[in-house]
């Protein structure tokens, strides 16, 4: 896995990781986006950054291209230039702005990245229409490449993932603290996997695959995106409590606040322990989330939480270690998923 070279070689800048992919990504993109009904393909601009409401340029940026980088870099890692895996990049960025627009409207946020959601820009309706133009857009996209029938069949498993994910994620906010019926860890995990980690692994994967990587090597992608995914997750978690809000952005104790079945949540709810029942009723009323923080990080909710995300980063690096993959590509891997799990927690 390490070439000779690679003592040679500077570490593997994150931004310039992303920065290399979106530019080998973008002209594809837009010509995707240029395909679809203007207003539609406005507001799927205006969620990719692109544009104001109206079409005027943008001032805000967009998002990070976490995922059409690892559609690029999966085909780099097989031993094929990042531009066999543009068709991927595409389809998996079209598919997650797809899934954060009929998210926010799920969830009810009127808000992402600092500027109003689609849904709230231009209606609910519009939105959800932007929603199903953009997955259609994916498929059309994966099907006209050289990934065909397989490639529409490993993106449809990661959709149905996803859709599970959302599923429980939405099911676990009715459920109680406490009980039989509460959320366990491991329903977390799952949620969480399917939720999140199913996308990122299918665009890796997918990257491989039009790569002409071998099964192997292209399930080994898919199980690196999979553990990436839940310790992302997990990590969000822990600096949704005790994360800087100037590093984060988010308001201090807003997932206490919002009663979210967040892991350390779980994990501390899960210990047993004496401080389980007064941490319950703090939940449920959302009262005092500086006290519940305190509780959950007593309980151990927050040291099996960095536990829990630092056994999957392993299994990610195993993953990596397991498959033949291009050295060159793997540092720009890491580098990738060091910049998207590190932070101070
Ligand atoms: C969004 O999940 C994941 C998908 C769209 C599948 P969340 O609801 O947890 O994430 P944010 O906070 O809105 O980005
Ligand atoms: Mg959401
Ligand atoms: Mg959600």
């Amino acid at each position: 896995m390490t070439s000779p070279d690679s003592a040679l070689r500077a570490p593997a800048d994150a931004a310039h990781v992303l920065a290399r992919c979106r530019d080998v990504v973008r002209p594809a993109l837009t010509e995707a986006v240029g395909r679809m009904h203007p207003w539609v393909g406005e507001m799927a601009a205006y969620s990719f950054g692109w544009c104001e409401v109206g079409g005027t340029p943008a001032v805000a940026s967009g998002g990070k291209g976490v995922r059409q980088a690892l559609a690029v870099l999966g085909a780099e890692a097989a031993g094929a230039p990042g531009r066999a895996g543009v068709p991927a990049a595409v389809a998996v960025e079209l598919v997650h702005t797809f899934s954060l627009l009929h998210d926010d409207i799920m969830d009810g946020d009127a808000a992402r990245r600092r500027r109003p959601t689609v849904w709230k820009a231009y209606g609910t309706g519009p939105a959800v229409l932007a929603g199903d133009a953009l997955f259609a857009l994916a498929v059309e996209t994966l099907a006209a490449g050289p990934g065909g029938p397989q490639g529409v069949r490993v993106l449809s498993v990661a959709l149905g993932d996803l859709v599970r994910g959302q599923a429980d994620d939405l099911l676990f906010a009715g459920r109680p603290w406490t009980g039989p019926s509460r959320v366990r860890p491991e329903q977390y995990r799952t949620m969480a996997e399917h939720k999140t980690g199913a996308l990122l692994g299918c665009a890796a994967a997918l990257g491989a695959l039009l790569g002409g990587a071998a099964p192997s090597l292209v399930d080994a992608l898919d199980r690196a995106g999979r553990h990436l995914g839940i310790a992302f997750q997990i990590v969000d978690d822990v600096l949704g409590i005790w994360g800087d809000p100037a590093v984060t952005g988010k308001p201090v104790y807003g997932d206490l606040r919002e009663r979210k079945k967040t892991y350390p949540v779980l994990a501390a709810l899960d210990s047993g322990g004496r401080a389980v029942r007064r941490l319950a009723t703090l939940l449920d009323t959302g009262e005092d989330p500086e006290e519940a923080a305190a509780l959950i990080e007593t309980a151990g909710g927050r040291s099996a939480a960095m536990a829990e995300a630092r056994r999957h980063l392993a299994a990610v690096e195993a993953a990596l270690a397991d498959a033949a993959l291009d050295a060159r590509a793997v540092d720009d891997l890491r580098a990738l998923l060091e910049y998207l799990v590190r932070r101070d927690v």
